[in-house]
């Protein structure tokens, strides 16, 4: 090597070393601070096992682009340790490679290692061989729980040291959490209580990673350690300690589904309300749970009764595209509040209170200063006079003026396109809609009739004994009864107690009857006549969760499965006799045959077994299989389950989650658009009542290869596969709105708009789809300057102005708006 060679090496060296230098996080009272400089920080939940490595940088990038600053994700101790001591880092559970990929989009990450983490994910997080351990306590003051929790906890703060991930390594991660949530259960566990979460605070200190551990929702947090706000509002939240910056670690983008609900949805003019808001209350730290929910592929989905689309309404929808105008109407205010960032974090802060709710909140810092006029009135537009001028407010909405003069953004005006999706037939299939089945039907036979079990005991046992491996769970005795037992008559019945969650019974290999809980009352009582044979009889029960319990003091310990009594009453005149079978010998079973059996993978052994002839329809437990093409393009697929009962689906062996599309969603929702004037919570903005909870299943793009694909079907209930196809999802109409002097945009997404629908510059009102002129209008013709303007382009912009459109007849306090529907 030459000089000039070792010269280049040691500046590279020197330059390499600078740009991985370390980022020092610090708070102080006020705000977070990044190398001393206090910031805002935007932040946006992604969970990692919820999208595959493939969509990882796509969303990130989104999220970057949407003006987020940071990726907040939790850690998934049951999917990363399965079975004790051994872990799963693999496909969709890479967090290394997931932190990279942030790190690698420029954008900083909040750790969530609770390792409790809540989350609609199944157990909370918890892996259910932990509950199995001997002596063990979850969530208090419990050696053998604790010396857990610091092992797994451990085992990542040193992966992600080892990567140097960390910021103070020149990583990206600024923050680690702790624990979560644990000041709602806290009082629950006593002074144990007190003591767990002491130590948690001491443990996490203890690693030593450089950078401030959060615990949210924990009044009781101990210093350092910062106490963060959850929730759907956070502007009234104040840290448990004068030192620690106001932070809000979960702003619900909207909420989770559950089997049989509702969905339901936040509007964008309410989340950036709750945003602003908390900006204009000192707020430094904001994160949006979730900014991608995603999916709860395989068993994740905890519950009990969580769909499998963990959509949430979020700003990227579940299949990764935009939710508009959510997302945009988020990142127009990102950027707005980014460009006053040091205005707000350094500025001197003072208010006017305008009475009724309304008030102004003036950040000054040397000769510049920003405003913020919030009404929290959830009718009433305000008028707020400042310096002169009068500036409209309308109800339940915040104003910003980074000069203090001109209003730049207010919460409950919409400039941002509104995107309505549209599904399309897989074009790679010359008969997309009838796909070739073959099928088999469920082995049973073992199970049902002879009762044979892997275990057996003289009691009924929880299903969580079996760590949780299968949903299903067999419970079977044998009944022996003669015509003079005193129980004999021709009204017997068979009386079950079941937790969790569905239940078929069947009697000497005879199907007799199901039964299953409903959303928030879990335990059930399946009553059922039954037929016995004099002598013995075999009686089966299978026990199928839907997700185990995540939220609550203690909801580790709920029951599932069925925990009785179980009894067989006969009826004779008034007197009922009951026979207690729940301290009989019981044999029980974990999992299904076809499972066992790998009937999901291809080109197994059992192939031969699956026929094509007389395919069953509304057949309980059948397997079904066919192949089918992946549809062209980049669009994102999706499975119609339309027809099907409940059960499981695989493609090419990649679980797509349970699906249940039998399960109709409770009615009670209105007709009208949603008000996103006054207080949300999650019963307020709900839509697809009477419909099947969940008909669409998301299919990775990276689950298929292009050619052959394998789908298989495990149909629990019964139904009917011939409706079953896949589809491709993408943005069909979008609707432009821009208010007088801002620009309308419009976008296909790299698509060309094909044709104009609709256009008008005045009072016209609607939603997108079904805009409806009102009572003024600007004199030149909206339609053909929109045409002229965007048909035969992949986005156009056009300013909502007088110029452009001409003199309104409207009248002075009428707001004028441009509303455009475009066909992509
Ligand atoms: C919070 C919890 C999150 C999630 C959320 C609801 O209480 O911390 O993990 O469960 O509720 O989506």
């Amino acid at each position: 090597m030459n000089s000039s060679n070792l010269i280049f090496l040691y500046f590279s060296l020197l330059f390499f070393t600078a740009f991985i230098s370390a980022t020092e996080v610090t708070h102080d009272g006020t705000a977070i601070k990044i190398n001393g400089e206090r910031k805002i920080i935007l932040s946006g939940s992604i969970h990692y096992p919820r999208s595959t490595p493939k969509m990882w940088p796509d969303l990130i990038r989104k999220a970057k682009e949407g003006g987020l600053d940071a990726i907040e994700t939790y850690v998934f101790w049951n999917a990363h340790e399965p079975l004790r001591r051994q872990y799963d880092f693999t496909g969709n559970l890479d967090l290394i490679r997931f932190l990279k990929t942030i790190q690698d989009e420029g954008l900083y990450s909040v750790l969530r290692i609770g390792p409790y983490v809540c989350a609609e994910w199944n157990y909370g997080g918890f892996p259910v061989w932990l509950h199995n351990q001997p002596g063990i306590e979850i969530r208090t003051a419990n050696s053998v729980y604790m010396d857990e929790m610091q092992n797994f906890t451990t085992l990542i703060v040193d992966m992600v040291k080892q990567e140097k991930l960390f910021a103070s390594q020149g990583g990206p991660i600024i923050l680690a959490q702790i624990e979560n949530e644990y000041g709602n259960v806290i009082s629950s566990y006593g002074d144990a209580g007190k003591v767990y979460m002491n130590w948690c605070a001491n443990m996490a200190e203890s690693l030593d990673i450089g950078i401030p551990w959060i615990m949210c929702q924990e009044n009781d947090a101990p210093q350092p350690i910062i106490n963060t706000c959850n929730g759907w509002y956070c502007d009234q939240f104040t840290p448990n300690n004068e030192n620690s910056p106001k932070m809000w670690t979960e702003n619900w983008t909207g909420w989770f589904k559950s089997w049989g609900g509702k969905d339901p949805f936040r509007t964008a003019e309410d989340l950036a309300f709750a945003v602003a808001r908390f900006f204009q209350n000192g707020g430094t730290f904001q994160n949006y749970y979730m900014y991608h929910g995603g999916t709860n592929f395989g068993r994740t989905a905890g519950g009990p009764y969580i769909t499998t689309s963990y959509d949430y309404d979020a700003p990227l929808n579940e299949f990764g595209s935009l939710n508009q105008p959510k997302y945009g109407h988020l990142k127009e205010l990102h950027g707005i509040l980014h460009s006053i960032e040091k205005t707000i974090t350094y500025g001197n802060i003072s208010s006017i209170d305008f009475g009724n709710s309304v008030y102004a909140t003036i950040y000054q810092l040397n000769d510049t200063s920003s405003c913020f006029f919030g009404n929290t009135n959830t009718t009433t537009d305000a008028t707020v006079t400042y310096q002169g001028v009068d500036y409209n407010v309308p109800a339940w909405s915040v104003s910003i003026l980074p000069d203090c003069k001109n209003v730049v953004y207010n919460t409950a005006k919409v400039n941002t396109q509104t995107d309505v999706m549209v599904k399309k037939i897989n074009e790679a299939e010359d008969e997309p809609a009838s796909l070739k089945w073959t099928w088999r039907p469920q082995v049973i036979d073992d199970t049902v009739v002879l009762g044979k079990g892997q275990v057996s005991a003289s009691q009924l046992i929880d299903q969580k004994v079996t760590n949780d491996v299968s949903d299903y769970f067999w419970y079977m005795t044998s009944v022996n009864l003669d015509k003079d037992d005193p129980i004999w008559t021709d009204e017997m019945s068979l009386r079950v107690n079941g937790t969790g969650h569905i239940l078929h019974a069947f009697v000497n290999g005879e199907y007799l009857g199901s039964q299953w809980a409903s959303y928030g009352i879990f335990n059930y009582l399946f009553e059922k006549k039954i037929k016995f044979n004099p002598g013995n009889n075999q009686l089966t029960l299978l026990s199928a969760t839907i997700g185990l319990q995540n939220y609550g003091a203690r909801f580790d310990l709920i029951d599932t499965g069925l925990p009785g009594p179980i009894e067989i009453i006969g009826k004779k005149g008034d007197e009922s006799i009951i026979k207690d079978l729940s301290k009989h010998k019981w044999s029980y079973k974990v999992g299904l045959n076809g499972l066992d059996n790998e009937l999901i993978y291809a080109d197994k052994k059992f192939a031969s077994q699956w026929q094509s002839e007389n395919l069953p329809i509304n057949k309980l437990m059948t397997w079904y299989k066919t192949t089918f093409k992946a549809p062209f393009g980049e669009d994102p697929v999706v499975l119609d389950m339309q027809g099907l009962g409940k059960g499981l689906a695989w493609v090419n062996g990649n679980s797509l989650g349970r699906y249940w599309p039998s399960f109709i969603a409770e009615d009670g929702c209105s007709t009208e658009p949603c008000d996103y004037r006054g207080s949300y919570d999650n019963s307020k903005c709900v839509k697809n009542c009477g419909q099947p909870t969940q008909r669409w299943y998301h299919v990775p793009r990276s689950f298929m290869k292009e050619d052959d694909n394998e789908l298989v079907l495990f149909e629990e209930f019964g139904g009917n596969p011939t409706l079953v196809n896949f589809q491709t999802i993408r943005p069909g109409s979008v609707c432009g709105s821009a208010y007088e002097n801002r620009d309308m945009e419009l976008s296909c997404y790299g698509r060309v708009i094909s044709d104009i629908k609709f256009a008008s510059f005045g009072d016209s009102q609607g939603t997108c789809g079904s805009f409806e002129k009102g009572s003024c209008e600007a004199t030149n013709d909206a339609l053909s300057i929109i045409q002229n303007a965007c048909v035969g382009k992949e986005s156009c912009t056009v300013p909502a102005t007088k110029s452009v459109f001409g003199l309104t007849n409207c009248g002075e306090g009428v707001l004028k708006r441009l509303l455009v529907e475009a066909v992509c």
